[in-house]
């Protein structure tokens, strides 16, 4: 009989450890040791992999050939923008996020999508009933799509070799659990036991397998960090849940970018797929407005137009608020401060309040110009002209500098039409402005921009 054996896992990164600890050496939390029962069987029989497995061989690398393995598309021009074009054979991809967001609508929706291959769903979460009304609610039918509801690895295996499915997807990786260990379902050890058994299924077979994970509130994938080495691909499917747009970033490729990014709409009838994203992301209004800038950003690889708006309004209180939805609220605090000391704006006394339009989450410097902008248009209760966006970072001396890839958002802004664009002089050189219809107007300090606009 095999020996019972118990280990301590750090249930926030996965440390192993023979005994307790209070503080988990490798990340530095506290309390988070959990003793967890693994009974490991010598007979690896028992994993249900056994049948898959077959005796590989060294092979000079010059012999391997590249076009075995072409890319499959999902039919999901989103989705496979953000894989690096289309689904590696053999690739397992983590799909993380918060609940809600729409991991599961996403994947199903997937998986009705790509006719003419089998697809096997399996949940260990919802019934067939659940999935049907969600398909029927997507309108979209697969004679060739099927769903599994089974959290045992060892009965999935055993489905996966009388189906052999063309694509796997699992809903979700916390819900699954293997026999070969005995903790339960959700454990630090059966999540990276099950993983690595869908791991090396994917590897023998060549057979994609998806995996949905779960979300801490602290944002990281709920489980191991390890899951994320285990995994080829990482991708993150976030978005305000009050607004409809969820975006989906790439965070590990071993096949592509990192820096793409895949946008949808949630309907009534499933996730839409935004091919052009600055035409959510601009509101629709009919006259200017003040508190109102336009930046030229690129997220990842994609240039976009999106609006900032700023509130600015009388403090009643003795400290103002300052409040940012979509954007780091240190930045502001620290633009707000430039504002103030180096071009004198008085803005101690004043509330701000800043939103980036369509729940989008911001990184890049190329906003600050923009961000600065809304926040004067309102203080000072004037309008920017519609027609007019702005493109560069702001300097802690109120200085503006230039930003990566001006070309790509001076172009996205002509695409729009959009009549002129600011940004820094420093993004002037090299720049063919000849054949541009857009106007472009460069500035080197906040003044500049303030005279050019409010002046
Ligand atoms: P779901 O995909 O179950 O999220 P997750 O698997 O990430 O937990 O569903 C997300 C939400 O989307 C749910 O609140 C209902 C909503 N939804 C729509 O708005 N339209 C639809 O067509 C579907 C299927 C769901
Ligand atoms: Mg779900």
């Amino acid at each position: 009989m095999a020996k019972i054996k118990t280990v301590f896992y750090c249930q926030s990164c996965g440390t192993q450890s023979s005994t307790w600890l209070g503080k988990c050496p490798s990340c530095n939390e506290w309390n988070t040791f959990v003793e967890e029962v693994i009974q490991r069987n010598d007979n690896d029989k028992q994993s249900g992999l056994s049948n898959f497995e077959r005796a590989s061989k060294p092979i000079s690398i010059s012999e391997i050939n590249l076009s075995d393995e072409p890319r499959v598309s999902s039919y999901n021009n989103e989705l496979d923008r953000v894989l690096g074009g289309g689904i590696v054979p053999g690739s397992v991809v983590l799909i993380g996020g918060e609940p809600g967001i729409g991991k599961s609508t996403l994947m199903l929706q997937v998986a009705l999508n790509m006719k003419g291959s089998k697809i096997l769903y399996i949940t260990g979460e919802e019934s067939e009933q659940q999935i049907k009304m969600r398909a029927e609610r997507i309108g979209m039918h697969n004679k060739e799509c099927f769903i599994l509801t089974e959290t045992n690895t060892q009965n999935i295996f055993q489905q996966i070799e009388q189906l052999k499915p063309a694509v796997i997807v699992v809903d979700s990786i916390q819900t699954l659990h293997t026999q070969v260990i005995e903790s339960s379902a959700g454990s630090i050890s059966q999540i990276r036991e099950c993983a690595s058994e869908l791991q090396r299924f994917s590897k023998l077979t060549n057979v994609p397998v998806f995996l949905i994970g779960h979300i801490t509130k602290e944002g990281t994938l709920a489980g191991p960090k390890i899951l994320e080495h285990m995994v080829d691909t990482v991708l993150q499917f976030e978005g305000d849940r009050n607004h409809g747009y969820r975006i989906l970033r790439s965070v590990k490729n071993r096949f592509g970018s990192t820096s793409e990014l895949g946008i949808f709409e949630m309907q009534s009838t499933g996730l839409r797929e935004v091919s052009n994203p600055s035409e959510i992301l601009l509101s629709q209004r009919d006259e200017n407005l003040s508190g109102i800038a336009i930046a030229a950003m690129v997220e990842g690889l994609r240039p976009m137009l999106v609006e900032t708006q700023a509130l600015v309004s009388s403090t009643a209180y003795s400290t103002p608020q300052r409040s940012a939805t979509g954007f780091d609220l240190r930045r502001l605090g620290m633009l707000l401060a430039v504002l103030e000391k180096r071009c004198g704006f008085r803005l101690g006394a004043k509330d701000v309040f800043l939103n980036i339009a369509g729940g989008l989450k911001v990184d890049d410097p190329a906003i600050d110009l923009a961000v600065v902008c809304a926040v004067l248009s309102s203080s000072e209760n004037i309008a920017i002209d519609a027609k007019t966006c702005l493109a560069a970072e702001v300097g802690l001396s109120g200085e503006i500098r230039p930003v990566t890839r001006i070309e790509q958002r001076i172009s996205e802004a002509e695409k729009l039409g959009f009549e002129q664009i600011i940004i820094s002089s420093y993004n002037m050189k090299g720049l063919d402005i000849k054949s541009k219809s857009i106007i472009l107007k460069p500035v080197k300090k906040i003044e500049d921009v303030f005279d050019l606009l409010f002046g």
